[in-house]
């Protein structure tokens, strides 16, 4: 295939900067941008795990202030009878918002009974199955020769949920965002911080940091954010600096004791408000999540992640990719890498069809071989059988040919009459 790169060395390439005499136009591009995005709208899958009551559906109620998720329990009852074995199902729910005119098609995919059985070891691979199999649609539907079509349902952000225990991360914590933080952008959260305290909570971030680090989780960063503006490069840094976000969830609007109505929850001894930093790192996580990174989310998921993904895919199946820059859009080598999934997809059917080939002969060989050996049995049988009749037959002869040869016996005097007639 031949590349840019090919065709002109880079040294060679000149940009002449000219000023232009008269307005053109394409100052207007933004504008013909936004125009388009707004009259297509937006799409956002997310994915929240952890622990069952952590408070994942409230969350995601308030913070798109509407109820996304219902609070029906997720689990059968007769899963909860048997505590060995819960199974963790995957849930997905759509729904349509709307915001000023700009629409928002929103999909929250949630792991029910994650955590839940009393032997978690493999409670990840549900949700690792969901996100792998949502790569492979979209791979598919790429290699189609129709792609107009092609819907994104990958997981563009996984919100994470930890107990507010205080301590540090659990086995299973760590187990889940080891298995998951490859494929998708991690957001860690620790849920329900209203029932921790502001030292305790700074110290369990700490703790939780050292975790991720040791262990090295990545965690969703915005890329090159710090070739922005000034205001937003601040901005950005501010929510970096929560992570992870410590949020406290809650739909319900109570009053506050200077008078005010907000959301949040009511203690004894006062408000605790969602909407309020000094509170907690709720505005934060809607910042990144919905105002100021939904479009980087979904970039870098298609990307760094699903790249490496469908890489990583492409090499299991015998094709090797090189990641030049222009080889994305080099039209001949995306055409010949298709192909090539094509062909190797056509190659792992025709070898697939060639072993039930194979396995059909050995079975009828078998079989052949079977009846031979009955028939060679049989035989054996008959031939032992005729043997053993020839052999006394022919005992029987030479027992009569000794007959034959014996003296015989003078033949006994036959009866004399008496002069009168009478026998004696
Ligand atoms: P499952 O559906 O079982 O997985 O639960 P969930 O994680 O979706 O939790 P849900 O949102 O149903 O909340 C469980 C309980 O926790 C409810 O009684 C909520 O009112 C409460 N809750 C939710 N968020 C918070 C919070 O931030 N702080 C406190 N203290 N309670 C919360």
């Amino acid at each position: 295939p031949v590349s840019i790169e090919n065709k002109i060395p880079i040294q060679d390439i000149k940009i002449l900067k000219k000023k232009l005499n008269g307005y053109v136009g394409f100052a207007n591009l933004p504008k013909q941008w936004h125009r388009k995005s707004v009259r297509r709208g937006f799409s956002l899958n997310i994915m929240v795990a952890g622990e069952s009551g952590l408070g994942k559906a409230t969350l995601v109620n308030t913070l798109f202030n509407r109820e996304i998720i219902n609070h029906e329990n997720d689990i059968d009852d007769e899963d909860i009878s048997d505590k060995d074995d819960i199974s963790v199902k995957i849930k997905s729910t759509t729904a349509e918002i709307e915001e000023d005119g700009v629409k928002l098609s929103l999909s929250v995919v949630t792991a029910p009974g994650f955590g839940e059985s009393i032997n978690n070891v493999d409670s990840w691979k549900p949700i690792v199955d969901e996100i792998n199999s949502r790569f492979d649609s979209y791979l598919e539907a790429e290699s189609r020769i129709n792609r107009t079509t092609t819907v994104d349902n990958r997981i563009h952000a996984f919100l994470y949920f930890i107990e507010p225990t205080g301590h540090s991360l659990k086995s299973l914590d760590i187990t889940l965002m080891k298995q998951v933080h490859e494929k998708v952008n991690l957001i860690p959260i620790i849920a329900k911080s209203d029932t921790l305290t502001e030292e305790e909570i700074a110290a369990f971030k700490g703790r939780i940091l050292d975790d991720i680090k040791a262990q090295g989780i990545k965690t969703f960063s915005p890329s090159d954010y710090e070739n922005d503006d000034e205001e937003t490069v601040l901005n950005t840094r501010q929510i970096l600096q929560k992570f992870p976000f410590a949020v406290v969830g809650s739909t319900k609007e109570v009053t506050t004791a200077d008078g005010r109505q907000v959301r949040g929850r009511k203690y004894p001894w006062g408000v605790i408000e969602v909407d309020n930093e000094d509170h907690n790192d709720f505005i934060q996580l809607r910042q990144l999540l919905v105002r100021n990174f939904l479009e980087e989310l979904k970039e870098q998921t298609s990307n760094n992640l699903y790249e490496n993904y469908r890489s990583e895919k492409l090499k299991k199946m015998g094709i090797e990719q090189d990641n030049s820059v222009f080889r994305e859009f080099d039209p001949l080598t995306r055409q010949e890498e298709e192909r090539a999934l094509h062909e190797a997809k056509l190659a792992k059917m025709e070898a697939e069809m060639k072993a039930v080939f194979q396995q059909k002969v050995s079975e009828k060989e078998k079989k052949l071989q079977r009846s031979e050996a009955d028939l060679f049995s049989r035989h054996k049988e008959m031939k032992d059988k005729l043997t053993k009749q020839i052999k006394l037959l022919e005992d029987k002869k030479v027992q009569l040919e000794k007959q034959k040869t014996l003296p015989q016996d003078p033949p006994a005097p036959a009866p004399q009459k008496s002069r009168k007639g009478f026998l004696r």
